[in-house]
């Protein structure tokens, strides 16, 4: 079902069952795969791949050079911001910000307001700098990783296996696996208990 409201520019790839609701703009050069579901409001630029069963909550921007892998949920007011990678079945709730550079692995859970950066020095393309110079480097993380609401993930920095980072926390340095991490700046308070780690997808 594709809305008469919507754009699916010449050009643009969509799979089988893809769900299409009003005011959604698919840019010439976007591939949306089988059985996705973007909701009204959703603009997918070119060059943006969706696998199969993505679905997006409204007014969700995905640009160009994003990779969304099977099944991973983006909320509404997500903003994908383009050259970033995430795995499959991810969950990121609403409002989560995700600069280019950025790779998210399989099953991480981000919460309401995570901001991912690439620029520690703020600004840098107004100072000149290019995102492909060394000003600029995504944040990694790994699987089934958690970032709680409005948590901030300066550049560069890599998220271990199943580790989890509190509410609020800012988080400046890389978390080994495993490990919970809280507080401005966010420090190591010990391990994800056991049996608190994300369930494996079935
Ligand atoms: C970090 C977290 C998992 C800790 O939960 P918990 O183990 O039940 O912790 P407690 O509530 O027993 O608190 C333990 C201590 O950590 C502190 N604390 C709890 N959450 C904190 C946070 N986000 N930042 C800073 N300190 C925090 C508590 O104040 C308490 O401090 P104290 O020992 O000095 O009294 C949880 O508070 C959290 O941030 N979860 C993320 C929720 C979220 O964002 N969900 C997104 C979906 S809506």
């Amino acid at each position: 079902m594709i809305a008469d409201t919507a754009t699916i520019e010449a050009g643009a790839q969509l799979g089988t069952g893809v769900l299409v609701e009003d005011f959604v703009v698919v840019r010439a050069g976007a591939i949306v795969g089988d059985g996705c579901y973007l909701r009204a409001g959703t603009i997918v630029y070119s060059e943006a791949v969706l696998r199969s069963s993505v679905q997006t909550g409204h007014h969700v921007v995905i640009r160009s050079g994003s990779v969304v892998g099977e099944g991973t949920l983006i909320g509404t007011h997500t903003v994908l911001d383009g050259d970033l990678s995430i795995g499959r079945h991810c969950r990121l709730q609403t409002a989560v910000y995700v600069p280019p550079g950025c790779t998210i692995g399989d099953r991480c859970f981000l919460g309401p307001g995570a901001s991912l950066t690439n620029d520690r020095r703020a600004g840098s393309h107004m100072r000149g700098l290019s995102q492909a110079g060394d000003a600029w480097q995504g944040a990694t993380l790994g699987y089934g990783v958690r970032v709680g609401a409005r948590a901030v993930l300066l550049d560069g920095i890599s998220l271990g296996d199943e580790c989890f980072v509190a509410a609020g926390a800012v988080v400046t340095r890389s978390v080994a696996a495993g490990r919970l991490v809280r507080g401005v700046p966010a420090v190591d308070v010990g391990a994800v208990p056991p049996g608190e780690e994300l369930p494996d997808h079935d």
